[in-house]
């Protein structure tokens, strides 16, 4: 059984300056949910935003938020990202020592756990939590900018993954992020991913939001269904 495709901007292409009525034209334009890309400028080598910024917008809008933590010390400030009105929180692997426990202490919060993992990130680091994921971020550029190009040997990992959790039974989604565009999420989708970030590629759709979204949940579709 295939699961939804979900089509997820990220507002790293956005204008900053206006972000609430950014968040309302991808709620317009029909997104499943918006992924606020947090970095701190030392995990990644960029600086974004923090939840106060992510809270200003909540309420411009009912559409899900996730909070894409490029951060070096996630556990810090989890409960501002779950205040801010997040209903996911996706920590690197890379960036816990004790990813049970940040994964628990999420859920905890009453928020959606999910895990991301950098291209050279082995699926090991989190064979043995798929049981409190709810979603797997399978990275396909190296994290840190947008408009990067799609890491295409990615979807091995994810169709390995996609088997990994089916075998076990769990219910939990795969996510890609970087480089996804109607060229490349063909690929991605084929492969096993079922959510999907874009952000450069559908900010420049030349027929705009809403026919880039359509366009890519299309793709997306057919190219789960082979
Ligand atoms: C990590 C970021 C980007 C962004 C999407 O750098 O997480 O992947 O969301 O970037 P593009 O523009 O490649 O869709």
């Amino acid at each position: 059984m295939n699961r939804p495709i979900q089509i997820v901007p990220s507002v790293l292409p956005a204008d900053f300056s206006r972000l609430g009525e950014e968040c309302v034209a991808l709620e317009a334009a029909g997104v499943d949910r918006i992924q606020w890309d947090v970095m701190d400028g030392n995990f990644v080598p960029n600086l974004t935003f923090g939840p106060d910024v992510i809270a200003a917008c909540r309420e411009h809008v009912d559409v899900m938020f996730e909070a894409h933590l490029m951060v070096t010390n996630p556990d810090e400030m989890l409960p501002n990202y779950v205040e801010a009105g997040c209903q996911m929180v996706i920590v690197h692997v890379e960036t816990t020592s004790h990813l049970h426990r940040t994964l628990g202490r999420i859920r905890d919060l009453g928020c959606s756990p999910a895990a991301a993992l950098n291209p050279s990130t082995p699926l090991d680091s989190v064979a043995s939590v798929l049981d409190m994921l709810d979603m797997v971020l399978v990275m396909t550029v190296n994290p840190g900018f947008g408009g990067q190009a799609y890491i295409a040997s990615m979807e091995s990992k994810v169709t390995a993954l996609r088997n990994l959790i089916d075998k076990g039974g769990y219910d939990v989604d795969i996510e890609v992020d970087g480089g996804i565009s109607a060229s490349t999420i063909s690929g991605a989708a084929a492969a096993g991913a079922n959510v999907l970030v874009s952000g450069s590629a559908l900010y420049k759709y030349e027929e705009g939001l809403e026919h880039g979204v359509q366009d890519l949940r299309r793709i997306a579709t057919e190219a789960q269904s082979g």
